[in-house]
């Protein structure tokens, strides 16, 4: 999400720190070889043969092989530069790929050993997460062994070592809170906590006011307008505070605090007391033994610092949380959480892991790490294996999967007329909910379609859902280690190298840009290219930075027929539409694709769905406030984003893609995720049925009833052509309407009809049926050895004469007009 504030923080990190994470802002589409692409030569056209331009192999980028990932050689389209931009009419052919599948993963197989190493950086048994199934298995191993070695007489191997190994390091775990789970989050960061729950001593201004002292909250990147990052006191003295109350009885466990979101001011907390009441009143001190406790607080402005209060006394309605020191040169500004259990039962103390559940499914609600994921996906599959399989598109740097859960009557095949549908989620790692939602989604189904729920049978009957959960497993590995609340803004978000995906895609923007900038200056419109753009040579060549995901993603796209997509972030509530990048540089403007109309919809029909957007009397997440805009806006006009994957999808493939920014807390507690299933349920239904929206059709040979493949379907005046697919079949997103719809194929005649949309959940079927070209029918006939019919020669020399006739009528009138020209100056 919201690069704008994290790009304020490079911008900041790149003068402070120099340069943290450079490379994160369009490094791969800031301009080097765009010349190479527009070096265009039209007279090449005729001498491109599809293969030439689509079938490079790309092997990953030698700096990305340091440890040998076992990457596979990715596929990428690549692009004789010249040649690029003349062949609008030439399909670049998918030959080899019209398979439309990839290969079942086993989940049963093991991690891959160095893999493991690599990430969790632990030998390969020595497993926290499964800890208990562990130590029951090695205490077996431990005394099988034990007998053979006594009669072998060979006691000095004994592991011995290991079995205190084992206890020692489940301990420190547990050492601190014997039996008593951390309690969660208040919710700060995530809003549970209205603002009138936050007060304080004093504030600077409105803009610097207790409702803004939350846990990650983001300031524009200016100071001082009302969305600014923390709360900060007026006066500097130790008897400053921020209140939280908590509204009902709570047993609070800890405070996690983080310094002033800004560019231009350095201000954190130290150290800091902390106090509780029941009335605000009588106010009792958090303890240290005797003493009064003094917590430690920050060392930066970024880095969020957890405190666990001792078990004493601390239940309470209200906490204060109050400054003793500060940066030097800063004032007193602060961001906080709060950890607590609320009490409306005494004889319940973690009563919100049973209440406060706030949905009926019974789904796993956790966070799921890539073990995790992996189990649980392979458990889903388990219960559904007539309607599931599961694929890899391809491995992270560190060698992780990239795991696609795909849902359909026929897994693993595309069918005739089928529309294929994609989620995409964990692009940027840290923005972690949309993985789980994903996860959610494919045991919802699953357990529906059992139970026969009709609108789920229809869904996975009529559409091929593919689910991939983590586009950035390296990244979300990285902030799940740090835990929800302590990854900060930032951690995890690029990959393991450091790379923005979303800034990574091949920036084919600019490539139309200049296209029909060229075609303007000379005034030739017919080779305006709308669709398909080929990508640029530079990106394809193996130093180019793009990360493997993004190139494993990339080659996903080019392989299945994608109709409709969504790409799920988090750290906002919007949904954002293409473009996603300005025309001319500006920060942000509104770049509309000729879709625009069926975009705005499709960002709508998330939005509207979605309970926590939809409720009006919610606050702004960070700096903006988006509900003005009923909660979508164009992506460039947000701020722009070179590279991105929306824009990438619309302009190499049929499929359209929006972003949708979950929720303002990008990685929310895991008591969190049964409330933001229930946001995010409808919407995440209702947006996959829009791919039933419009037109779609089989467009075939009038005579042999073949389907033909990369037929071009032209709508009305959108500039924005669709093609069809291996068997002949398109999908042509519409809103409601009566359309003209033309449909042209290398080798046959152009086809023409009208198509009207309805407003219902399915398309309207508008089938076409080309009949050859003479001309073609010449090619195969003497391809065949045989002889020409009469008919066939005399309509070819028709044909012939009235071209001539046309071209030098054209060549004429051209003439003419440049006399004119010449005497008129
Ligand atoms: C295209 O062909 C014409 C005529 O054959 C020639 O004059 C022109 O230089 C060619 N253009 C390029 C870019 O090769
Ligand atoms: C590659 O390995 C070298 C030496 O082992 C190390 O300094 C460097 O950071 C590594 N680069 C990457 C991209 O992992
Ligand atoms: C498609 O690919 C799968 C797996 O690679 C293979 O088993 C199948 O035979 C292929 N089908 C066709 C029609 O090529
Ligand atoms: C608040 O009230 C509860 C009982 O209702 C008590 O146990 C607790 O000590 C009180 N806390 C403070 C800070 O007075
Ligand atoms: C908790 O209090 C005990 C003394 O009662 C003290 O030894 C210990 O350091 C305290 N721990 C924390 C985290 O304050
Ligand atoms: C608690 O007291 C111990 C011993 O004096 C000290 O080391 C520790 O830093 C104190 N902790 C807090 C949070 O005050
Ligand atoms: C605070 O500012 C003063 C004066 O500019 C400078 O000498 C000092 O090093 C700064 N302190 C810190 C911790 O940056
Ligand atoms: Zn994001």
């Amino acid at each position: 999400m919201s690069e704008g504030t994290v790009m304020a923080q490079s911008l900041y990190f790149t003068f402070v720190l120099s340069c943290l994470i450079c490379g994160s802002y369009g490094l791969v589409s800031s301009g080097i070889g765009i010349t190479t692409v527009r070096s265009v030569d039209y007279n090449a056209t005729t001498t491109v043969t599809p293969t030439e331009r689509r079938d490079s192999t790309t092997k990953p980028s030698t700096t990305q092989s340091n440890k040998s990932t076992n990457a596979p050689a990715v596929r990428l389209t690549s692009t004789t530069t010249s040649k690029v931009l003349t062949t609008t009419t030439r399909p670049p052919k998918t030959t080899t790929t019209a398979n439309y599948s990839f290969n079942t993963e086993d989940l049963n197989e093991g991690i891959d050993k160095k893999v493991e190493k690599r990430v969790w950086n632990k030998e390969p048994e020595d497993e926290p997460l499964e800890f208990a199934k562990w130590s029951t298995r090695s205490v077996k191993a431990v005394k099988k062994p034990k007998k053979i070695w006594k009669n072998v007489k060979k006691p000095k191997v004994l592991p011995k070592k290991r079995k205190p190994k084992v206890v020692k390091k489940s301990k420190p775990k547990i050492i601190g809170r014997p039996s008593l789970p951390e309690c969660p989050p208040l919710g700060l960061e995530s809003l549970r906590v209205k603002d009138p729950q936050l007060r304080a001593s004093s504030y600077k201004r409105r803009g610097l006011g207790p409702h803004r002292g939350r846990l990650n909250i983001q300031s524009g990147i200016e100071d001082g307008d009302i969305y600014d990052g923390a709360w900060c006191a007026q006066y500097e003295d130790k008897k400053q505070w921020l209140e939280v109350d908590a509204r009902r009885p709570t047993r609070f466990t800890g405070v996690i605090l983080q310094g002033r979101s800004s560019i231009w001011s350095w201000d954190f907390i130290l150290t800091y007391k902390v106090q509780f009441s029941n009335d605000t009143l009588v106010w009792q001190p958090a303890m240290n033994g005797t003493k009064e406790a003094v917590f430690e607080g920050n060392q930066d402005t970024e880095t969020p610092v957890l405190a666990l209060f001792n078990e004493s006394a601390t239940v309470a309605r209200y906490i204060r949380i109050n400054p003793q020191s500060w940066y030097e040169n800063g004032t007193i500004c602060l961001r906080a959480e709060v950890l607590g259990c609320t009490l409306p039962d005494p004889n319940n103390i973690y009563a919100w892991q049973q209440t406060e559940q706030g949905t009926k499914d019974k789904l796993d609600f956790r966070h799921h790490n890539y073990k995790e994921m992996r189990k649980l996906m392979k458990s889903v599959s388990e219960a559904c294996p007539d309607i599931t399989h599961i694929y890899s598109i391809g491995k992270s740097h560190m060698g992780l999967k990239m795991y696609v859960m795909e849902i359909s009557d026929h897994p693993g095949k595309h069918e005739l007329g089928e529309p294929e549908f994609r989620y995409v989620a964990g692009m940027h790692g840290n923005e972690a909910l949309g993985r789980e939602l994903l996860l959610n989604l494919m045991q919802y189904i699953c357990q529906e379609y059992k139970l026969g729920n009709q609108r789920i049978v229809r869904l996975v009957k009529e559409t091929r859902i593919h689910l991939l959960p983590s586009m950035n497993p390296d990244g979300y590995e990285m902030a799940f280690k740090k835990g929800s609340e302590l990854a900060g803004w930032a951690l995890g978000r690029y990959s393991y190298q450091g790379i923005d995906m979303n800034h990574n895609f091949a920036d084919l923007n600019k490539v139309m840009w200049d296209a029909i900038e060229f075609d303007f200056q000379n005034n030739d419109k017919s080779k305006l290219i709308n669709h398909y753009i080929p990508i640029p040579e530079y990106y394809t060549s193996e130093d180019a930075f793009v990360a493997l995901e993004t190139r494993a993603v990339i080659n996903w796209m080019q392989n299945i027929p994608f109709v409709l997509s969504a790409n799920l972030h988090g750290g906002e509530l919007v949904v954002t539409y293409p473009f996603d990048r300005t025309e001319d540089w500006a920060p942000h403007d509104d770049t509309p694709t000729p879709d625009n109309s069926f975009f705005r919809w499709l960002a709508t029909v998330y939005a509207s769905t979605n309970q926590v957007m939809s409720n009006p009397d919610r606050r702004p997440c960070h700096n903006e406030n988006f509900q003005r805009y009923n909660n979508i806006i164009n992506g460039a006009n947000w701020h722009t984003v070179q590279g991105s994957m929306n824009d990438f999808s619309y302009l190499h493939t049929n499929c359209f893609d929006v972003t949708v920014e979950l929720s303002c807390d990008k990685f929310p507690h895991a008591s969190e995720l049964p409330i933001e299933w229930e946001n995010n349920k409808e919407s995440l239904l209702i947006y996959m049925e829009q791919v039933h929206r419009g037109l779609k059709g089989v467009i075939r040979d009038k005579d042999t009833e073949a389907g033909i493949a990369d037929a071009i379907i032209k709508v009305d005046d959108i500039d924005h052509h669709i093609r069809s697919v291996a068997d002949g079949d398109y999908w042509r997103l519409l809103n409601p309407g009566e359309y003209e719809v033309t449909v042209s194929a290398e080798g046959y005649n152009p086809s023409t009809r009208m198509c009207r949309v309805m407003y219902e959940h399915y398309p309207t079927i508008c089938d076409f049926r080309l009949t050859k070209t003479p001309k073609q029918r010449l090619k195969e006939i003497l391809a065949k050895g045989g002889k020409l019919p009469k008919d066939l020669q005399l309509r070819l020399r028709q044909l012939r004469l009235r071209k001539l006739r046309a071209s030098t009528k054209a060549i004429n009138s051209r003439r003419a007009a440049a006399s004119r020209k010449a005497r008129g100056s």
